[in-house]
């Protein structure tokens, strides 16, 4: 049993493999959080409460002569805005009055088998026997407004999730304000906090820092998860590194605007709220109407960072990821941006494809500018029909060449964008989100679809499908390549106009489910100008994500760093590309960019067409190798050993089997030195009593875990290894 419920302390503990998350309801039926950590049994942590009369604090009416009761101070599970808690708050209501003020108060819970799902929206899945339900029911006694609060305990793989349901149970409208997915309060501020902020081509960098008081948030407005700031997020102990120490990791299941807040209160204690962006949200609620907030995903360990992703990955692989692809080995890709760009016609494909098939490259992608009128980024969005006098021929037809050659064929789309010069513009200009009566923001020549509206998708989704139905698919690259402003829908009455951004997001998640489930044999990349939206909601679609339209090795560095915190390899797009860089104008060796490739999906993205003979050998055996090194990379345990924001000259990480037998050891040195310092890097994860083999020599597991390997001296700028180490028999 993974949930316990107390009756005489009516204290609820939830149980993990390894950790336990407590709650109790107090006097009156106030919902405190007791505790999250370590794993612990039934027992009642609300003598950790200071109970005291303090001033300013204001105190729940029933208390009346009784001032150690507040909620000013008290740790909470959902926090309310409006009855004297003055912290980040997690639901804010307007009642039909004009008060805004909820005040929920526990009625009743359920525990059910098997993991809650959400309707529309994605949620982590698990097995019946492995996941287990607790809701929590809630009522404002004065509104009839109510709340579910849910809780899936994924037990084995140390997962919780949460999610809030508001529902109006009042006679009278309502609007919501604000509704958070998750609230975390810990009785001290002994904390930094981890996030990953970045650029278009500068994905998830890592920062760190102390917990401040007040409040201190990222988060977007863009809606999308963006390329600034992640919707995973990390709180440590200031002493945690990658090998020890608490960390509690939280990320939403959501992909749109959202909010990331922590704040150190008065009395140095602090919380964490995580949730939809409140900034544009407005929601109306009629009498019997429901809101329901996206899904947050927490995972604690006790020991270290390391820990903490790989539980995270083995969440994003067990749980979250579906369709065949999520296990299936994906193949080895060409894609033609970067070797083309929009300059290409159906011959220089299949040269591009004949080349690809003899390096081992299993599918052709045919990325931007194969319909409509689109051989520049000014015109063509909206217009999902095939260029066939570009092409010089069918889609169909093409495909069916590049599936004679022996490969797989896939295409890039971009469904949720309309250009102006489009037949599609033309026809209904009110797709398009636009503020009556101003001119809008325009960015990369292009305006945002109206997902908001279901006849939008509707219509997007037949042209697109029409496709798909004639030619042989079998991967596709769904982008989105700008933020939304101009939140308007023409369809929509004044009063729900806030309501766009969440509805756009329902209306993004039926079109993707209505993707996989049709065709659920082919393989979707999600991408928004490379990793601008690279969280859990999409990959609940797509079991990877172009990661960032940067594909210079090194800058690549940083940015995959960042994004396996959070996120598994298997997740990451990651192509070898031409130098010098199209981004940076970095010349780096070949093999430097497959190394750092190898720690993705793996690709190319170079014109394969054009290369001499001593580049084709090393390309073909960098795709062997690849191959070679499926599962190890894709289902091994992925460990950072050196940081790219650190002193070493080398950025190192190794992929390691589940039973230690085997392990991959690659890096990238990043600094020349003359007369150099040595460079060792300590393995990890290896079992420290067997005798490994690397290169010619022989080692045991403890000297290369806790002496290191040292690197051989550098011969010129980024020189990169991949080391084979096997245990010996
Ligand atoms: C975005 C993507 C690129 C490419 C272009 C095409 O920028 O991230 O990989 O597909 O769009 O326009």
């Amino acid at each position: 049993m993974a949930i316990l419920f107390n009756h005489e302390t009516q204290v609820f503990t939830l149980q993990t493999l390894n950790s336990a998350y407590q709650m109790k309801v107090a006097e009156y039926g106030v919902l405190l959080h007791l505790y999250y950590g370590r794993r612990i049994d039934d027992c009642d942590l609300s003598y950790l409460i200071q109970r005291t009369d303090r001033g300013f604090c204001g105190n729940p009416y029933e208390m009346r002569q009784d001032r150690t009761f507040s909620l000013d101070y008290f740790p909470q599970e959902y926090s309310c805005f409006g009855i004297g808690d003055y912290r980040a708050d997690c639901v804010k209501i307007i009642n039909a009055d004009g008060s805004c003020a909820v005040d929920y108060r526990y009625r009743s819970y359920q525990i059910k088998k098997g993991k809650y799902t959400l309707d529309g929206l994605p949620a982590l899945y698990a097995e019946e026997e492995q996941g287990e339900t607790l809701i929590i029911e809630m009522e404002d006694h004065h509104t009839g407004m109510k709340l579910e609060l849910y809780y899936g305990i994924i037990e084995g793989s140390d997962v919780i999730t949460r999610a809030a349901k508001i529902i109006n149970g009042g006679e009278r409208e309502a609007v919501v304000k604000r509704a958070m997915s998750m609230c975390l309060d810990f009785n001290h501020d002994n904390l930094d906090w981890v996030h990953f902020y970045g650029k278009h081509t500068m994905e998830r960098e890592l920062e760190r820092s102390r917990v401040i008081h007040g409040r201190q948030s990222i988060g977007s407005e863009r809606g999308t998860s963006s390329h600034q700031h992640n919707p995973f997020v990390i709180l440590c102990d200031p002493m945690c590194t990658e090998d020890s120490g608490d960390c509690y990791g939280a990320g939403l299941v959501y992909s749109g605007s959202f909010l990331a807040e922590t704040e150190v209160d008065q009395f140095h204690q602090t919380r964490l709220v995580m949730g939809i962006s409140p900034d544009q949200f407005t929601w109306m609620l009629n009498p019997g109407e429901s809101f329901q907030t996206p899904e947050a995903v927490m995972i604690y360990s006790g020991n270290g960072f390391t820990d903490l992703s790989h539980k995270f990955h083995r969440m994003v692989s067990s749980h979250l990821l579906r369709g065949p692809w999520a296990r299936k080995r994906r193949p080895v890709l060409i894609n033609n941006w970067e070797a083309t760009y929009f300059n290409f016609n159906g011959e220089k494909l299949i040269h591009i494809a004949e080349a690809a098939k003899e390096l081992g490259i299993e599918m052709l992608v045919l990325d931007d500018g194969w319909f409509g009128k689109r051989d520049s980024d000014y015109t063509g969005l909206g217009d999902w029909e095939v260029n066939e006098t570009k092409l010089g021929g069918t889609l169909k037809g093409l495909a069916e060449r590049i599936n004679g050659l022996g490969m797989k064929f896939g295409i890039w789309v971009e469904p949720e964008m309309i250009s102006e010069d489009s037949n599609l513009y033309r026809c209904h200009p009110n797709w398009a989100m636009r503020i009556p009566g101003r001119p809008g923001n325009i960015a990369r020549n292009q305006f945002v679809l109206d997902f908001s509206r279901p006849e939008v998708v509707d219509g997007i989704q037949d042209m697109i499908f029409k496709i798909l139905d004639e030619v042989n698919i079998e991967y596709i690259k769904w982008d989105f390549n700008r933020s939304i402003s101009n939140y308007f829908s023409a369809v929509l009455p004044s009063g729900r106009q806030g309501e766009i951004g969440y509805r756009y997001m329902l209306g993004l998640y039926r079109f993707l489910e209505n993707l996989v489930s049709r065709y659920p044999h082919i393989l979707l990349e999600s991408c928004s100008g490379g990793g601008g939206r690279f969280d859990f909601g999409m990959l609940y679609y797509s079991p990877q994500i172009w990661c960032s339209d940067n594909t210079d090795a090194v800058e690549r560095l940083k940015i995959q760093y960042g994004t396996t915190f959070g996120y598994p390899v298997s997740s990451i797009g990651s192509h070898v590309s031409a130098t010098p860089n199209h981004q940076t104008g970095r010349i780096t060796p070949l093999e430097t960019r497959a190394t750092v490739a190898m720690a993705g999906t793996f690709g190319y993205e170079l014109d394969l067409s054009i290369l001499n003979d001593e580049e084709k050998e090393i390309i073909k055996r960098q795709v062997k190798e690849y191959k070679e090194h499926y599962n190890l990379i894709n289902r091994g345990d992925y460990y950072r050993l050196s940081s790219p924001y650190g002193k070493c000259r080398a950025v190192a990480w190794a992929f390691v089997s589940p039973d230690q037998e085997e392990c991959l050891f690659c890096g990238v040195m990043t600094c020349l030195q003359s007369n150099p310092d040595g460079t060792i890097i300590k393995l990890k994860g290896l079992n420290p009593k067997k005798t490994y083999q690397v290169g010619e020599q022989v080692y045991t597991g403890e000297a290369l875990m806790y002496g290191g390997i040292l690197l051989p001296v550098p011969k010129e700028e980024y020189q990169s290894w991949r080391y084979e180490i096997k245990a010996v028999k």
